[in-house]
């Protein structure tokens, strides 16, 4: 089977005539038994010459597409990229490739105006501009400003989390890798075990997922927060979009923050779960704890909570207002609450807002409270459903759930790995809402590290003393379909997360996914623009592809413009006609990589802005771990099968 691409109409027909003439030469006179003219054997050598020529050109190019198609995987032994990453903590390595400058793009754009071989086989065109592949290092500290990664599916963008991730724990003792999988790929799971086996912290992984709540640690999502308003900004960011400015919006977020304060001001630690209990059912036990709680600091007899917490019965009737219905309270928490009122309307400065905010909610007319927080319930009913209930609102006081607690404070204290897997959730959107709010916690404690690093820096250093600088964890994030599970505090944590010594990948498919979750081009142009790194792969995408060249800044190449142009003039002119060829040579401003050059490259290629004003073009390989030895002495191949040695990793040192 010839592929496509390697026959040219051209070439075809020079064989195919080239041969005929060589034939007819040879052939003819003695089938007429003609005298030749001339000696006929220096035409036919001529044309079978000129036949050959054609041939072989077809030749050479059949046998590049079949070694291009055939070409087999790449592949390199994880133990070789940790022992090189540990040798070189400076830099990072991006697999084999070249610097790609205005000359290969303008070596680019003469091979397809010179009609090189296109479709399927030849998609490797975009390397055949520089057939001298090298190792491709990167400066290390390029990742801290963070990276975008757009390529569609099966292009390679779990791979560059392989060796990014693996490279990472590899260069740092103590690192910290998040990996958050909100569609599933059951290759990051293992690609994050993987790299922790060979650097050789296998129980620094923790695993949350749904799937395997039997193997999954415990995380609680609101653990890390400085004020209530920013645990109800995190719940009520997890709506869509389109929302976030209505009505219904701002009446969840005061209904979220005044149950998140007052839970604060009686002691309670808020969790997803405890805060849909009084938003849909009960709000009257928190009440009653508060209460409890400021009768206490006022040293009065608390008279209610115990009863209030187990109660059923429901006694006194509160007006409130002259429209509103009234509200049934236990009648022990009614006289708890007379009581409040009583001693504040006397003593305003005993008010406590906290009190005020729940009551004013407790006071809520029933349906109408239904009403407006019906769009924030389902989304609390679905993260606190099932085993996600106990895995996301962990009950300290369950000593039957021996599960350890997680959250991201925690995570980055004990130096741990955590890969969070979503793809068990049918609901994509809460597999995005929990995504995000883990997401959130993370932005609170970058927020927090970059503050404790400002407070440092604040204090100076104590007389006497050297200075002695804090050393920042190197945390890694790593957000698959990060379109998923994009939010305000997305942003936030791109923003602080910089300053705090986190670096984050965000891979994803498309521009458009960006720009469907935030719901305007302008947002997410916003995010798109933060990060300082850009990894394209293959992608069919046009908005993306325009997007991803238009990061790189344009260059001017030169091309020569052949004219032609020929007038008659009129006959009243003296001369009758006039023709003119020439050529010149023309300088235009094109893009340094082409938008639709983008949709030509293969798997595992890629064409990356590194922060810093590099451009390259390079391959991933895909990280194996050899086979244990075996009795046949076939312990190279790797899972893989097929297999090389790894050309692209030098065997010393890290010079490029
Ligand atoms: N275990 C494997 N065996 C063979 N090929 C693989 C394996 N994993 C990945 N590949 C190759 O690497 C390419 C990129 O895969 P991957 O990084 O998972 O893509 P993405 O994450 O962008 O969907 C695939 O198209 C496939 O050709
Ligand atoms: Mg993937």
């Amino acid at each position: 089977m010839i592929p496509p691409g390697v026959l040219r109409a051209g070439e075809l027909v020079g064989l195919c005539g080239w041969l005929s003439a060589a034939v007819a030469m040879a052939w003819i006179p003695s089938a007429l038994q003609a005298t030749p003219v001339a000696p006929s054997q220096p035409f036919v050598l001529g044309a079978l010459g000129m036949a050959l020529l054609n041939g072989v050109s077809i030749g050479r190019r059949w046998r590049t597409c079949r070694r291009l198609q055939d070409a087999p995987q790449w592949t390199v032994p994880v133990a070789q990229v940790v022992e090189r990453s540990r040798r070189a903590p400076d830099r990072q390595w991006l697999g084999r490739g070249f610097d790609w400058t205005p000359e290969h793009a303008q070596r680019m754009q003469r091979m397809l105006q010179a009609g090189a071989p296109m479709p399927a086989a030849c998609t490797r065109l975009v390397d055949a501009v520089e057939p001298r592949s090298r190792p491709l290092f990167v400066d290390a500290r390029a990742l801290g400003s963070h990276t975008l990664v757009f390529g569609q599916t099966g292009t390679g963008k779990t791979r560059l989390a392989e060796l990014l991730v693996t490279s990472f724990l590899a260069r740092h003792a103590d690192a910290v890798v998040l990996i958050i999988d909100p569609k599933g790929d059951r290759d990051l799971q293992a690609l994050l075990a993987r790299a922790c086996r060979a650097t050789g912290r296998p129980d620094a992984l923790v695993m949350v997922h749904p799937a395997f709540p039997d193997r999954s640690v415990r995380f609680d999502p609101l653990r890390n927060f400085t004020r209530a308003s920013s645990i109800a900004t995190r719940i009520t960011g997890l709506l869509p979009a389109a929302g976030q400015g209505d009505a219904f919006v701002q009446f969840a977020w005061r209904a979220i923050n005044r149950v998140v304060e007052a839970m604060v001001y009686a002691g309670v630690r808020p969790s997803l779960a405890s805060i849909r209990r009084c938003l849909e059912d009960d709000a009257h036990p928190l009440l009653a704890k508060a209460l409890e709680a400021w009768e206490k600091a006022r040293r009065m007899a608390p008279a209610c909570a115990r009863q209030a917490a187990g109660g059923t019965r429901r006694g006194d009737r509160f007006t409130h207002g002259r429209t509103r219905p009234a509200v049934l309270l236990e009648p022990r928490l009614a006289a708890a609450v007379a009581r409040y009122r009583e001693r504040v309307s006397t003593e305003p400065a005993l008010r406590e807002p906290a009190i005020d905010g729940l009551l004013s909610l407790v006071m809520h007319d029933p349906v109408h409270f239904s009403k407006m927080i019906q769009n924030v319930l389902p989304l609390l009913a679905s993260l606190t459903a099932g085993t996600l209930g106990p895995l996301l609102s962990p009950d300290l006081s369950d000593a039957s759930d021996r599960r350890p607690v997680f959250d991201a404070r925690k995570v980055i204290d004990q130096r741990r790995c955590l890969y969070l897997g979503l793809d068990a959730l049918t609901d994509p959107v809460v597999a995005g809402a929990i995504g995000a709010i883990v997401l959130a916690d993370l932005a609170q404690v970058a927020g927090e590290l970059f503050n404790d690093d400002d407070a440092d820096a604040g204090a100076g250093p104590e007389p006497g003393l050297d200075p002695a600088p804090r050393r920042r964890v190197p945390v890694l994030v790593f957000v698959d379909e990060a379109a998923e599970v994009v939010n305000a505090p997305l942003l936030q944590l791109l923003n602080k997360a910089r300053g705090a010594g986190f670096s984050i990948c965000l891979a994803a498919q498309t521009v458009h996914d960006f720009e469907a979750k935030l719901g305007s081009a302008a947002a997410a142009r916003m995010l798109l623009g933060n990060p300082g790194n850009l990894v394209a792969l293959r992608t069919a995408d046009l908005e993306t592809q325009r997007f991803c060249a238009g990061s790189l800044a344009p260059v001017s190449v030169e091309s020569l413009v052949h004219s032609r142009s020929s007038a008659i003039r009129s006959a009243f002119d003296d001369g009758d006609a006039a023709s003119a060829i020439g050529v010149r040579r023309d300088r235009r401003e094109v893009p340094l990589f082409a938008p639709e050059w983008l949709g030509l490259l293969p798997d595992l290629h890629y064409v990356a802005r590194i922060a810093g004003g590099r451009t390259v073009k390079g391959e991933l390989p895909r990280l194996h771990e050899p086979v244990q030895r075996r009795p046949s002495g076939d312990a190279g191949a790797g899972p893989g099968g097929r297999m090389r040695s790894a050309p692209g990793l030098p065997r010393a040192g890290f010079a490029r």
